[in-house]
This record gives C-alpha cells, structure tokens and sequence, in this order.
C-alpha cells in the first residue's frame, strides 16, 4: 500500500489535469447533467437508450427487474444482437461501408464490408444449424485474429448459440478445460498464426486439446495460405462450409436475457470461471459506451489492439464497434515485428481516429524510444483509450507526448470480464485527471469501501465496489452459480470488483490494482492458484506458491517459489523444466519469469499461504501484519 500512496502522490504532482478534445459528443456540462439523470431515473434512462440506439423485435416489459442478487434487464424483449450489427446498416444502405480492415503479419491486407460480413455470418450459420447446433448449445472458438473469427463469433449469435471464445494464446490443457466445461459439441478453428515470422500451428494444438474428449463432434477449419493437409473426418473446412449455404439466414429470435456468449476468466480460486453475457443488456451498453467513450462515428475508423480472446475484442472490435456501424482495423501478429514502427505505420497508412491499448504496449514502445513512431504521420488521430491495468504517469505522459501530439484526449477505461463494458472513464470532452480513470459511466454508481463495507474518506485507499446492476453486469458463471454469488455477497449489497481504488474530492476513481491473488501480466489476467496448480501438478514439486513482482514493460511477472518433493535436487536444468511445463500447461502468458527453490512457505495457522508475506519479503517492503503467521 505504501507503494501505491507514493504512485499517487506522484500523479497529483507531476501531472497538471488535461483538457483536450472538442467537439465529442457531449460537452462536460451535459455528461454531468445525463449522469444525474441516469442515476436517478436509471430505468427511464436505459429505457431510452435501448429505444433510440437498438432496434427490437419486441420491446420489454419492464426495464430492471432486481431480485438481489440476480437482475434481468429489458424483460420479455426479443431482438437479435447481429441485427443491431449488421442487418439494420445494410437495410440503411450502407452494404458497402467497411466493417473491418485486416492487415496480416506479413502486410497482407483484406477489408470486408457489413454487406459481405453480413452474408458470410449467415452463411456459417445455417451451417451451425445444419450440424444440429441450436439455441443455447456452446461453441467454442480458438482462432487467430482474423476475419472469420468475428464471421464465427457473430454466426453463433445469428442462431442463438453461445460462443465460448478461447484466447490463441492457451495451450492444449487449458483450451481442453474450457471446451469440457462449456460442452461444446463443435470448434471453429484455424490451421495457424504468425507469430515475428514464424507460424504457430493452433490446429495441432486443437488437436490435442479434444483427443478422447467425445463431446466434440465437427471441428471447422479456417484454411490458410499454403495449408495442403488432408482433412480428419471430424474436420470441415470454413470456406467450403461457407460456398455450401447460403447467404440469408433467419436470425434467432432472442429473449433479452438469453445468454449471448461465455467468456472463461481467472479467479482467486479454482478453476476459470465461465462469465456470462446475454443479448439485450449487453448489446446496450457497449453500444452506449462505444459510441461516447471513443466518440465513434460511422466514418471514422476505429483501432482496439486488442484480441476477441478477451472481452475487450468482444465489447470493442465486435459488438460495440459493429452496432455503431464504424469500421474497425485489426492487425495479426506482433507491435514490434519487423519493427516497432509497425502500428505507428498502420495508424498513418489507414488513418486510425480512435486508437485503444493497453499500457503494457505503451511501456514496449516506450523502451524502444520515440524514433519509431516518429517515422510516420499521426495526425488522423483523435482519442487514445488505455485499458487492462493501471497507466502509471510516465506511460501516460509517454503516449499522450508522442502519440497524440499532445493534442488528443487519453480515455483510461477501467472495467473487467465480468462488468462487460467501460465502467469508470473520463470521456473525451470532460476534464482528465492524468493517472485516474476518472469519472463513472452513466448508470454506474462506484464506492470506495473499506472491508466492511463502509465509505472511505476522500483519497483514502479502499475497496472498489458499485451499487446496483448495470445492463451488461455479468448474468452468471456458467454452471457455477455459487460463484457467481460471491460477487454480490463479498460485501453485501455491493457489487464486488476485486481491485482497490482511491476517489477524490471531484469524485475521480484513480485504480490502484488487485485486492486479491490476480496477476495482471502485460494486462492479461492470471490467477495464482491456476499457475499454483500447475506448478504442484510437475512431477518434482511438492508445494509452490505464486506472486507478482512489479515488471516495468509488463506491469507484473510471475515468481514461483516451489518446495521439491524429497530426492529431488535443486538444479538450473530443473527450473527450465518447470517453467516449459507451465507452458505445456497453461500457456506461455503464465510462464514464470523466476522461479525459487525453498525450504518452506509463509503460511497462516490454518495453512493458507501468505502470499502478501512473500512478496513484501521479495521487494523488501515491511512484512505488515503477521499475526496469523505460523511460527
Ligand atoms: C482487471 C480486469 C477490461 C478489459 C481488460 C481486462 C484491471 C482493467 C483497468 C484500468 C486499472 C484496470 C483491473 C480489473 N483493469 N482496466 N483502466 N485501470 N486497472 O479485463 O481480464 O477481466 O481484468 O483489469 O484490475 O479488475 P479482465
């Protein structure tokens, strides 16, 4: 803690508060005057919104219906979410806007229009249908970032099915976890990515993840250049599946509450959890938030560097994005490969007005010095979005000097899997405060608690909580309710985020990282019980232990500190050992960067580790209550 009062004490001296954009879409005044409005009136207010940003088959019966601690929004509403993304611009003749803009490692480009994606999702999902998938069943998709991965995505939400995305990134172990828990009965996939040059095979990894796994029946392959295997029995290609159907297809007539997709995130504990979305809520606000967190008009064109293998590709290259009608571009493979002027080139040739990534890129770009993105004209942009972790101030500084020029706004948005959309950030008009994420979307009510619940003074540590249900606020953890629960019981009343935070006498949230055992490394969440499983699942180690130490490109790496079974001998060829199995395992975003051998580990008298104790003992910080602490 004493770390984090520094980190903002920092923030109130270094840096002056900013005011930059004009002409966003709502003026300060008028975001102060709407967010009165919608905390008072919050039903009026998103009954509103879903009535003049969404079309409905059928509007609801009532706006909110709250039975602490479940909630439901926009009762009884029909609608289908690709209609709001997809059919309702091309009936508005825009078929030929550009949807999105992909551009391959190698330079490669493609660009689909919403007419095209609009075909080709119905194409795939008459085929869904005709492998007998119906509304409700998962898929579970594990592809590249390219365009067959929103063409799948939206498929299934075409005909009701729920998409289960799992992030390229996972090894076979953890994609196998993530199919059996859905129950997918089909995969979409594709043959591989290109990683700095080199291709990294996903389908072989498929492969494996679904050996002897009889739940799965037809595996769609999204064939690339230069593929020439024959396919499995189980293995349909994309493209024939495509050619195969065609290109109208009935969408699913959908309740508002029908769960629209499950995105599996790491916890405190256990297993990952399955966070679900359902259509209407959803569909509203990350409509809502797309529109006015990036101020995003049709014509401009839009760039999130994230992966739909996390939420923020689903709210904000999908969903958010397409129901706005903008255009998106998307880049495969590395920041920094050939070269890390690679992005900075891609904003100047397409003319990128709103650019979104995670501080951990920033600090990357920031290592390899200005040279690079002063190769290429940024004058396009408008609005920079920050999301993951916190944006320590010299990031900040950083990306606000040399890749907005000064000149444009930075949104520090701060939200998770589980809140679906953008929950505090300042918007582009309203004054920024360098560091803080800022201000409260509309209809969201944070609070600053300490732990039993009680308000903090101003620019007091606490933790973050938020009053009442917002529409895209998590449905459940699938098939795991309990779970789900704990995020309204944690502290009665309150939804629950896990992080701690400080607000100010402007009432500005600044986010000072996780409450609890979640690692945050280069903005990817991790749990520590997940990588301590693993750890205690290779054959040498007895126990283990996880922490996160401060990393200064990746906010956090991993440090495992592992007690081996007898007869077995400390060594350096060990260690290389354990870390490829963490590999193997959970994949190379949760390999440890350290990893220690010990005799022993901190633990309470009820024999829990002390994780807290480890780390302040690794940083050379005061060891804070020990009382518990076993002798
Ligand atoms: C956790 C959620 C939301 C999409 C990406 C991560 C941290 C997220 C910020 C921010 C400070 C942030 C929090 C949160 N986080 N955005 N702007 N400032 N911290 O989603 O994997 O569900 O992780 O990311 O700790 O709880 P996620």
């Amino acid at each position: 803690m004493a770390e984090n009062q520094s980190l903002m004490q920092v923030t109130d001296k270094v840096l002056s508060p900013d005011r930059v954009i004009t002409g966003a879409r709502l003026s300060e005044g008028e975001y102060k005057l709407l967010y009165q409005q919608s905390i008072q009136d919050p039903e009026g207010f998103w009954g509103r919104i879903a009535s003049e940003e969404l079309v409905w088959e059928k509007k609801w019966d009532q706006v909110l219906e709250w039975n602490y601690p479940n909630y439901r929004w926009f009762t009884n509403a029909r609608m289908n979410i690709t209609v709001n993304c997809l059919d309702r611009h091309v009936q508005a003749g825009k078929r030929h806007n550009l949807a999105y803009i992909w551009v391959g490692e190698d330079g490669q480009e493609k660009k689909i229009s919403y007419g095209e994606l609009l075909d080709r999702v119905c194409r795939l999902g008459n085929a869904l249908r005709a492998m007998g998938i119906k509304k409700g069943d998962t898929v579970t998709i594990y592809m590249p970032l390219m365009l067959e991965q929103m063409v799948a995505m939206l498929a299934c939400a075409r005909i009701g099915a729920v998409h289960s995305v799992v992030y390229g990134g996972f090894s076979a172990p953890a994609l196998r976890l993530r199919i059996e828990a859905a129950q997918s009965r089909v995969v979409i996939t594709s043959s591989w990515t290109r990683r700095r040059g080199k291709k990294i095979n996903l389908k072989s990894v498929v492969d494996e993840a679904i050996d002897g796994l009889s739940v799965v029946e037809k595996v769609i392959v999204a064939q690339r250049e230069g593929d020439d295997y024959e396919l499995l029995p189980n293995e349909v290609d994309f493209q024939d599946v495509l050619r195969a159907y065609p290109k109208t297809c009935v969408p699913e007539s959908m309740d508002s509450e029908d769960p629209l997709f499950i995105l599996y995130t790491s916890g405190t504990t256990g297993k990952p959890k399955g966070v679900l979305h359902t259509c209407g809520g959803y569909n509203v606000f990350t409509h809502y938030t797309a529109k006015y967190v990036f101020d995003l008009h049709e014509d401009d064109l839009f760039w999130c560097t994230a992966d739909p293998g996390w939420v923020t590709g689903h709210s904000y290259i999908v969903y958010g994005p397409l129901s706005n009608g903008a255009t998106s571009l998307m880049s495969e493979g590395s920041p920094d490969y050939p070269d890390p002027s690679r992005w900075w080139k891609l904003v100047e040739r397409f003319g990128v007005n709103v650019f979104y990534t995670a501080p951990t890129a920033v600090r990357m770009f920031m290592k390899h010095g200005e040279k690079y993105c002063e190769q290429a004209d940024l004058s396009s942009l408008r609005i920079l979005g920050s999301v993951g972790e916190p944006i320590n101030p010299e990031a900040w500084q950083w990306y606000h000097k040399n890749i907005g020029k000064g000149r444009c706004t930075i949104v520090d948005t701060w939200w998770q899997t589980e809140t679906g959309g953008h929950m505090i950030t300042t918007l582009p008009s309203v004054m920024q405060k360098p560091g803080k994420a800022g201000l409260p979307m509309f209809g969201i009510e944070p609070m600053v608690v300490d732990k039993s619940g009680n308000p903090v003074p101003a620019n007091t540590v606490g933790h973050l909580v938020i009053k009442k249900p917002w529409p895209s606020a998590l449905r459940t953890c699938w098939g795991e309710s309990e779970r789900f629960e704990q995020y309204w019981n944690s502290m009665p009343g309150f939804y629950y985020a896990g992080d701690l935070a400080t607000c100010d006498e402007d009432g500005y949230f600044m986010i000072l990282g996780r409450a609890d055992d979640v690692l945050s490394v280069s903005g990817h969440r991790i749990g520590t019980a997940e990588v301590e499983s693993a750890l205690v699942s290779h054959p040498s180690v007895a126990e283990a232990a996880v922490i996160g130490k401060p990393h200064d490109v990746k906010g956090e790496s991993i440090k495992g500190f592992v007690i081996l079974k007898t007869g077995h001998n400390p060594s350096d060829s060990l260690k290389d050992n354990i870390r490829t199995h963490i590999r193997r395992e959970l994949g190379a975003l949760a390999m440890p960067d350290e990893l220690e051998f010990v005799d022993g580990l901190p633990k309470t008298r009820s024999g829990k580790i002390m994780r807290r104790v480890l780390k302040a003992k690794e940083l050379g910080m005061p060891l804070g209550d020990t009382s518990t602490l076993e002798e």
